[in-house]
């Protein structure tokens, strides 16, 4: 057991970050005061709203945010039609020096995008990195309004344009070098090898999954409705964690190259599951926009109190931890069977779900009998359905012969 605390601290690359959490390109990072008020708040880093050419138009819709929330308003998944900064290039050059003046000790990413011309990328790389940002994300990887232009995702989903942008702001960047992976693609590795291969330093993913939010029945309204009329948007937030990490997964157990873990991440357990899974450090959007930037201290001292009970030295030694246990559905063990159990019979209500469930999604083999749940072990096929549908956590998986 580490004598103190595990610290926190951790590389990225070339990247030293006083604890793993920065805030993503944003709403949370539009401005300098909002990015300043964060790093009082502990957070070691953040990427700036991505920063375009000022004779890049801009031009927001609204509404342009939707939400899918449970029964006690708590968020699932959110979707966003938001383009990129409003803000001139001279005012982020203004707030870059502003905020590495003050919090000299903290990363401070900007994040940048260019119309299809290599020029307009390097351009803005160096007015940046002259300003005094600690590196620059290229962002391909928005995925909805900028592609139709030509940039964004329409450039991150293939390999050629990403290893062109990369190599044009590799050739004159002097800071560290992050590419924003999107997640629209049908195998990420291609895409993140290219990147690699033009001199990517660190690779960052996911931006947002393109989505539909929904259909109000009423007015057959798609959401989130811009005067009666939508579009694809990007979906973040709770539901596409998932998503991030198999594709953080996936690029970590292909390419030797340091990654930074976007999506989903809204508590610690988030961002300790992103850094087992290949990640050197994560980025937060959407929890911060639902739940404030406060979010922080919670996550701070969860990581450290989970490393301290593991065990872990710090950062770097759960770093990586479940990739060798990610494999193909070939190697995975057939001798191993479960079976299900109720083992706190005390807490079931005999609500019925599993018995539903196990009829008509699964093996018929778990029947009412007197009123009470019965599971005919011989019938158990292991599938685990029951044990998810449970509402009290009733039902566990045993291992069996
Ligand atoms: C409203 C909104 C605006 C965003 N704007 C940008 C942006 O300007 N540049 C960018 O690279 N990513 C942008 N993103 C994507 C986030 O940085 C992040 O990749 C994505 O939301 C997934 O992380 P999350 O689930 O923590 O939000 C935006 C996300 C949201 C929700």
């Amino acid at each position: 057991m580490p004598a103190t605390d595990p610290s926190l601290e951790t590389t990225v690359g070339p990247l030293a970050l006083g604890n793993p959490f920065l805030l993503a390109s944003g709403p949370p990072t539009a401005s300098g005061e909002q990015i300043r008020h964060a790093f009082r708040l502990g957070w070691a880093g953040a990427v700036t709203k991505t920063i375009v050419p000022d004779a890049m138009e801009i031009r927001d819709v609204s509404p342009r945010f939707a939400a899918w929330k449970d029964g006690n308003s708590g968020l699932l998944g959110f979707e966003n039609i938001e383009l990129l900064s409003r803000k001139s290039v001279s005012y982020w050059t203004g707030e870059v020096a502003a905020t590495k003046k003050e919090f000299p000790d903290r990363v401070l990413v900007a994040s940048i995008m260019a119309s299809p011309d290599p020029g307009e990328w390097q351009e803005l790389a160096c007015t940046v990195q002259d300003a005094g940002a600690d590196a620059i994300e290229l962002n391909v990887s928005c995925p909805h309004g900028m592609p139709e232009r030509g940039v964004g995702a329409a450039i991150g989903q293939h390999p050629d344009l990403v290893r062109e942008a990369t190599r044009a702001v590799r050739q004159v960047a002097t800071v560290p070098l992050i590419v924003k992976l999107t997640p629209n693609v049908t195998d990420i590795v291609p895409v993140a090898g290219a990147a690699v291969d033009a001199g990517a330093d660190i690779l960052a993913a996911i931006n947002t999954v393109q989505c539909l939010m929904g259909i109000d029945l009423e007015t057959l309204e798609p959401n989130p409705p811009v005067a009666g009329f939508s579009t694809y948007g990007g979906y973040s937030g709770p539901a596409v964690k998932p998503i991030g990490l198999k594709m953080i997964s996936q690029i970590a157990r292909e390419l030797p190259v340091p990654l930074m873990g976007i999506g989903g991440i809204s508590r610690w357990q988030d961002a300790a599951e992103y850094i087992a899974a290949g990640a050197s450090a994560v980025q937060v959007c959407t929890a911060v926009m639902w739940e404030g930037a406060g979010i922080i201290r919670g996550m701070n001292a969860g990581l450290s109190g989970y490393l301290l009970r593991k065990q872990f030295a710090g950062v770097g030694a759960l770093r990586g931890r479940a990739l060798p246990l990610i494999g193909t559905h070939a190697a995975l063990s057939r001798s191993v069977h479960r079976f299900a159990a109720r083992v706190f019979p005390e807490r079931c209500r005999s609500c019925g779900r599993c018995v539903t469930a196990c009829r008509d999604g699964g093996y018929h083999a778990i029947s009412m009998v007197g009123g009470e749940v019965a599971i005919d072990r011989d019938r158990c096929d292991g599938c685990s359905l029951c044990s998810h549908v449970c509402p009290e956590g009733v039902i566990v998986m045993l291992s069996g012969a």
